[in-house]
């Protein structure tokens, strides 16, 4: 039986392909190639010695997701594809819903006609908006600043509609806090289209000095320091979080479940950028710039829920997701 996983040639799904792989689990990837490459696959191969089954194919073609639910013997499906420029969401909303949403619909019902009642779904602290407190816990209302966390607002729903009208489901949403770092065989790791919107790769462009100098969006915020606070969590750490929500939906049979995936600790840009000049041994050029719109002071997670019931946390360090995150840069020079 295999594990269908969409998305898988991006960056958070590439990596829970390495770790299933390495557990000896058959998948297969679905992925676009929207935002990802096909040499992904000969890295994924080199790091685990294995080449999983490939089908380019969108998740909003029905006919090509049929046929890969004939051809296989599919049990469960980790559900990574989707668009998340944030950015791009305002300008372009109907792209995103079309894709994101549709697409997910366009995934259930192939799903429910194969009898596949197993989902794992990517959702992202987007859906808390601006929260009234932190640490942020799952129990906290959902709101949308940008039509990206909407589109996963939205899909929440659905999984919630669809879980109501038939228990057998089993359906594990993960609100995922801000993923960094890479694996540490340095081949896979964050790719962002262009130059990078979220901070982590920035910085390591800046490192590299193809950027010049990082802008520190705003330092007036209610934080220690007056810089956004994050909860940063290892991409590698996150799928392990996938494992463990998978293993219980196995155990359970069915459910509904709703986790955050975040370290519990935040850390300001200002942390963020002392960490990776000591970890690294490089200095970082940066001025302090003003805000940007649609951000918030501080955004990191109660993981508590997910310790208790997944018997997941994450254990790798802000300096891990510094040098990983570097070691990943230096390796694409
Ligand atoms: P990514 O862009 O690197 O990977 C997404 C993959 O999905 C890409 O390979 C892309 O080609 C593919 N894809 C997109 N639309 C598709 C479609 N219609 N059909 C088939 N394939 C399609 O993004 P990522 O950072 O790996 O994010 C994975 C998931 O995690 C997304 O759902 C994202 O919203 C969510 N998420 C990411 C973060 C983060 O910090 N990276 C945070 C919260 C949530
Ligand atoms: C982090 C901090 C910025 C860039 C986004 C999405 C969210 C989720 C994760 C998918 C903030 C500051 C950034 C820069 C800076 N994605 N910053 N200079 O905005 O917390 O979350 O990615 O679901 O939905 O909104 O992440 O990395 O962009 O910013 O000072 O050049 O770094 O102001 O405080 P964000 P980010």
């Amino acid at each position: 039986m295999a594990i269908l996983i969409t998305g898988g040639m991006g960056y958070i799904g590439s990596h829970a392909v390495v770790e299933l792989l390495e557990k000896s689990e058959e998948i297969i990837i679905v992925d676009n190639l929207s935002n990802s490459q096909i040499s992904k696959l000969d890295l994924l191969e080199k790091i685990t010695g294995k080449k999983p089954t490939f089908y380019e194919v969108d998740i909003n073609d029905k006919e090509g997701l049929n046929k890969i639910f004939n051809n296989h013997k599919i049990e469960s499906v980790i559900h990574f594809a989707a668009l998340k420029a944030v950015g791009e969401s305002v300008e372009k909303p109907l792209k995103y819903y079309e894709n994101n949403v549709t697409g997910t619909l366009t995934l259930l019902e192939i799903m429910k006609e194969h009898n596949v009642k197993r989902i794992v779904f990517s959702s992202s602290a987007a859906v808390y908006g601006i929260p009234s407190k932190v640490p942020i816990t799952e129990d906290m209302p959902t709101s949308a600043t940008n039509p990206y966390g909407t589109t996963k607002i939205m899909i929440e729903q659905v999984l919630k509609d669809l879980y109501a009208s038939d228990d057998e489901w089993g359906i594990s949403i993960l609100r995922y806090f801000n993923v960094i770092g890479a694996h540490d065989s340095t081949l896979i790791g964050d790719i962002p289209n262009g130059i990078p919107s979220n901070i982590m790769p920035y910085i390591t462009k800046v490192a590299t000095g193809k950027l010049k100098q990082l802008s520190v969006f705003g330092d007036d915020y209610k934080t220690h320091d007056g810089t956004g606070v994050r909860d940063y969590i290892h991409v590698v750490d996150l799928v392990k979080g996938h494992i463990k929500a998978l293993d219980k939906l196995r155990i359970d049979k069915s459910g509904l479940l709703i986790h955050n995936l975040g370290t519990g600790t935040g850390y300001s840009v200002l942390d963020l950028v002392n960490a990776f000049e000591k970890e690294n041994d490089i200095k970082i050029n940066y001025t302090i710039a003003s805000r940007r719109p649609g951000d918030i002071d501080a955004c990191y997670a109660d993981p508590s829920k997910s310790k208790n019931e997944l018997n997941w946390q994450a254990e790798k360090t802000i300096e891990d997701m510094c040098r990983d995150a570097w070691n990943f840069e230096n390796n694409l020079k």
